[in-house]
Order: C-alpha cells, then structure tokens, then sequence
C-alpha cells in the first residue's frame, strides 16, 4: 500500500512536470508562419522590451465605413509579446449609430469594458438560442463567452469607446453577414440554406461585394 502511494506521488509530480513552463515567454518570431498553437518564439537574446509594449492603441479607428466602427487589433500578429500567453486586446471604436454586426470568435472568450459613450451588446446561447442584452455605460464590464454570437451597438449619440480583452492570442472573428453576403457562396444556397428571400440576399451581396 506504502509502495502504492510513493508510485501515485512519484506518477503525480511527473504528470505536472510535464505541462510546467520551460521558459518565461516565447515573443512571436512574425517572419515564421503560425501554427496552431501560435508563432515560433524569437530567440531570447534578441527580445526587447519593444516586445511587451503596443502603442497602437492609443488611437481611434477609422469608423468611415460601412460599420461606422472600427477594430484595432493586438493580437498575436500585431502584438508578438502575447504569443503563447493566451491573452490578447483590441480597440473598439463605434460613431454614432455605428455597429460590430453579429459575429464570434471561434478560439476565445471576450471582456469588454466601455471607456465612453454608451453601447448596447448582446449574446445569444447556442444551447436554447437566448438573447442576452444589456446597455452599458462609461466602466460597465460586460463578458461574451467564447464561440457564441454576440454584437456591440453604439446606442448613444455621441462616440463611443470601449477596449476587449480576449482570452486567447488570437480569438479569430467571423462576422456572420460577411460569412453569407461578402464571398461567392452561391445566392440560391444560401436562400436554401438561410430561408432569406433571393432579393434581400442579392441586395447585401452588393453592398458587401458578394458575387453568384
Ligand atoms: C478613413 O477611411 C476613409 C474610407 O476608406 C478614407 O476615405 C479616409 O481618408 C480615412 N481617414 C483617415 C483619417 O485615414
């Protein structure tokens, strides 16, 4: 039985050596391509400080567009610092009347924290399709769990401001509409696929470049 247990504690420090770190950070090398589990590391001796810092935060997006919004991100591709650290942060930027229109991130949960101006957000669960809203101002937090669709809406008249935090190096966006409306996937598809009308179909494809 004594035998037993020194086995089981012997077992259970190997199997937590194992998922241990064997080193402080692994700054993205952005010249190599990326893998599932991020980006090579740069060697050690060549990281800066540079590396842990972003300073591409500091100023609005540029909301002229069909969104009137605008996300900046620091993730991994921008920001090599957060490379295997799973966290990573954008800006988002929304005028008046502007929208994050329904999307996920596949690979990460979302905090948002609204900086100014007031934003009404929403989620829906994927288990009995719920919708989740709340209007948020200036400090509210609120909290988008990976995978599920959610939008962010500037509910105020004037712009609004809020930073997301992901729990993810690269949380991936796929923006519903432009998953339908912005590639070649064929109009009488997705009519069959979405129970839109043809006419309503073709008309978002010209407005986000959809083509068939
Ligand atoms: C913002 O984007 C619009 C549309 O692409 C462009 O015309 C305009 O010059 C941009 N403004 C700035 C300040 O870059």
């Amino acid at each position: 039985m004594k035998m037993y247990l020194h086995y089981f504690i012997l077992f259970s420090l190997l199997a937590a050596a194992s998922t241990a770190l064997v080193q402080d950070f692994c700054v993205a090398d952005l010249s190599l391509p990326a893998g599932p589990a991020g980006y090579p590391c740069k060697k050690s001796s060549s990281v800066t400080a540079d590396d842990f810092a972003f300073h591409g935060l500091a100023a609005a997006g540029n909301t002229t567009n069909i969104i009137s919004a605008a996300v900046t991100p620091a993730f991994d591709g921008q920001f090599p610092g957060v490379n295997g650290l799973g966290v990573s942060i954008a800006r988002l930027d929304l005028a008046a009347g502007g929208v994050i229109p329904i999307h996920t991130h596949p690979a990460a949960s979302e905090i948002l924290v609204v900086i100014e101006g007031t934003i009404c957000a929403g989620l829906i669960s994927s288990f009995d399709n719920v919708v989740y809203l709340k209007t948020l101002f200036k400090g509210d937090v609120m909290v988008f769990p990976q995978g599920l669709l959610h939008f962010q809406i500037n509910s105020g008249k004037t712009p609004a401001l809020a930073y997301v935090s992901f729990s993810g190096q690269n949380p991936g966006l796929q923006i519903t509409d432009f998953a339908l409306f912005a590639n070649d996937f064929p109009t009488e598809l997705v009519a069959k696929t979405t129970f839109l009308d043809v006419a309503q179909i073709k008309k978002l494809k010209g407005v986000l470049g959809g083509t068939k």
